[in-house]
């Protein structure tokens, strides 16, 4: 296809409100997929992402679309639809994907307007240059309120409200009129088709059967099949076995030109080898340059994963090293644990990532897992002058530290104006300093908070969603270092140490984390036969203490003179209890407690 004929656009839309829902009508109505064939959420393909309702790997399909010319001929054009992930954590595949476009389709949910992902992605479209469609979703509902949300929208992208274009991803209603915008405002893709071969890499999913897939768009040259590819980061050289388009499913094709997307397949078996951001081109005729600079995703948050059957554990190293295979973002390195055991230190985008491993290894995988409080990553300066970077409490180097810093984020939250009180009341006992406020129209305003990310990733979101009954959105992107009054809080068990409750808080909030974890404790170890004092401490310092008393009868002492198959079974039924007993020092504690305690109420 001649990239005069060729369109590519993404849908930027706050999560839920109906991009998954307008592609698959996409997909019927320029009859890639047929009617027989179709079925919700066509494009999202893992099961996770389907039963959640959510996009976490991008994809990209192309459509065939006709309009009428202005002399009266019938023009066919190639689209190609790239989707993108909608929440906060995929921020980095949401850009590279938008890289990969001309134009995007905004869109917004008629019944609920401009939501904190809407305002995010927009401006991350606009740092792109791209050119936006603005258009209200689900105006089937009947409580849509297209009139008002087109004059939220027109203001926002300086339009006029009645270029915001009306549609239902449900019907289908408006449908045809967006992709004919689609032709008539998107710029076709510019490039040099003379030029040595450059395509982005904006997409690269690991299939079981045939291993990594890489997506491209094709900037300047062909790439053609049996070529010998090459990776510009690396210099890395493949064999190009296949190269094709997805229409929506995979059609091999004769090559990829100008301003075309599509695929790639080298029969490389890992994605890091083939990463997203990178410029692939040919080895017989390299390009000089390669396109716009690539940066690894780091990880935000780190947290262990602990099988809770210690046999397990060769399993879990397996099934995180399948997962890396598809995730280049995920991290992860053999750690061990008093109380947990060995297992993994992980490092994720942020908390929905987290989640969406876990349960896959639980998933996917089957594992039963313990996963530990999520931490951020600090920076400790020691008294010597030594910079130690700490992601994980129990290497905190105690004793020694001069000074700490924190991550800091920059949050955008949009709420109805009648929690403005209680959301600012939250943000500043998370220890949020105001950046601003707008309103954006007459109920909804905008606050802006900057914020440590510690403060963000404890249960920041449920306590935001609970205080506006699930009106506040929220978005955040990472805003440098700050130094802060931090300190370890250690939780003991008769004066042994319990690694995997140490946590790094702020001064004020010490007391209440030793309090709550010390309560929790004593709560769920069973009595032993001695005193056991459960104690919260910074260094040296007890700053919490809670006691479970001795166990003063014998089990068995009822059971003398008695029946002797019930003696029998009371004993077997303690050494059961004792396998998944973990020894700290002399007490024994339930494996449940340590998860109960992490798990929280
Ligand atoms: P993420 O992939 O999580 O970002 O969500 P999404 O934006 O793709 O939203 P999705 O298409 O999954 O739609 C979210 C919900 O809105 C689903 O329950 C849809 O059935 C519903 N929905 C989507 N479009 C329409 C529409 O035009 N009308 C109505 N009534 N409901 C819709």
């Amino acid at each position: 296809t001649p990239a005069s004929q060729i369109r590519n656009f993404c849908i930027i839309a706050h999560i839920d409100h109906g991009k998954s829902t307008l592609a698959d009508r996409m997909l019927q109505i320029t009859g890639v997929v047929s009617d027989r064939d179709m079925r919700a959420q066509y494009l999202d393909r893992m099961d996770i992402e389907r039963e959640r309702g959510i996009t976490i790997k991008s994809q990209a399909v192309r459509m065939p679309w006709q309009t009428d010319s202005a002399t009266g001929a019938t023009e066919t054009f190639a689209l190609n639809m790239i989707d993108t992930p909608g929440h906060v954590d995929f921020t980095y595949e949401v850009s590279r994907s938008l890289a990969a476009c001309e134009g995007a389709i905004l869109l917004v949910d008629a019944a609920q307007g401009i939501e904190a992902q809407t305002l995010a992605n927009l401006y991350l479209a606009l740092e792109n240059d791209l050119t936006i469609i603005p258009v209200l979703n689900k105006i089937d509902l009947p409580a849509a309120d297209p009139d008002k949300f087109a004059k939220e929208l027109a203001d926002l992208i300086g339009g006029r409200p009645e270029d915001v274009l009306r549609v239902s991803g449900k019907t289908g209603v408006g449908v045809e009129a967006l992709l004919d915008r689609i032709v008539g405002e998107i710029p076709a893709p510019v490039g040099d088709a003379d030029a040595p071969a450059r395509a982005m890499i904006f997409d690269s999913v690991y299939d079981a059967y045939r291993g990594v897939v890489t997506y491209v768009r094709m900037v300047d040259g062909r790439l053609e099949p049996r070529e010998r590819i090459q990776m510009m980061s690396t210099r890395a050289a493949h064999d190009l076995l296949e190269i094709g388009v997805s229409s929506p499913e995979p059609t091999p094709t004769q090559g990829l030109g100008v301003g075309e997307v599509g695929y790639l397949i080298t029969g490389v078996k890992d994605v890091r080898q083939s990463k997203v951001g990178d410029t692939v081109t040919t080895l017989r005729r390299p390009a000089s340059e390669a396109l716009a600079g690539y940066t690894d995703p780091k990880p935000m948050v780190f947290s262990g994963i602990y099988p809770i059957d210690g046999s397990d554990y060769a399993e879990l190293r397996e099934a995180l090293d399948k997962l890396k295979l598809s995730d280049a973002s995920l991290q992860y390195e053999p750690e061990t644990s008093v109380a947990l055991g060995f297992g993994f230190r992980c490092g994720f985008l942020g908390l929905l990532h987290l989640e969406i491993i876990t349960e896959r290894l639980s998933r996917e995988f089957g594992l039963d897992l313990i996963t530990t409080a999520p931490s951020v990553i600090y920076e400790v300066t020691t008294d010597t002058g030594e910079k130690v970077v700490v992601t994980n409490p129990s290497e905190y180097p105690d004793g020694r530290v001069a000074s700490v810093a924190e991550p800091m984020v920059k949050t955008a939250i949009l709420l109805p104006k009648d929690y403005v009180g209680t959301v600012m009341e939250l943000c500043q006992s998370r220890r949020g300093a105001l950046l601003g406020m707008e309103y954006f129209s007459e109920e909804r305003v905008e606050l802006r908070y900057r914020m440590p990310l510690g403060e963000i990733v404890f249960d920041f979101f449920d306590q935001l969603k609970s205080k506006t009954q699930g009106y506040a959105s929220l978005d955040y992107e990472p805003d440098g270092q700050q130094e802060a009054d931090l300190v370890k809080v250690d939780v003991l068990l008769q004066g042994d140490k319990v690694d995997a409750f140490s946590a790094i808080v702020h001064r004020e909030k010490a007391y209440a984390y030793g309090t709550m974890m010390a309560e929790r404790l004593r709560k769920l170890i069973p009595r032993q036969n001695f005193e056991v004092p459960i104690q919260a401490a910074i260094g040296a310092r007890i700053i919490a203490r809670e006691t479970i008393r001795a166990l003063r009868k014998d089990v068995l002492a009822k059971c003398y003179g008695g029946d002797i198959s019930r003696k029998r079974k009371l004993l077997e039924k303690q050494k059961e209890g004792k396998k998944r007993m973990k020894m700290v020092g002399r007490v024994e504690v339930p494996q449940e407690a340590f998860i109960a305690a992490l798990s929280g109420d």
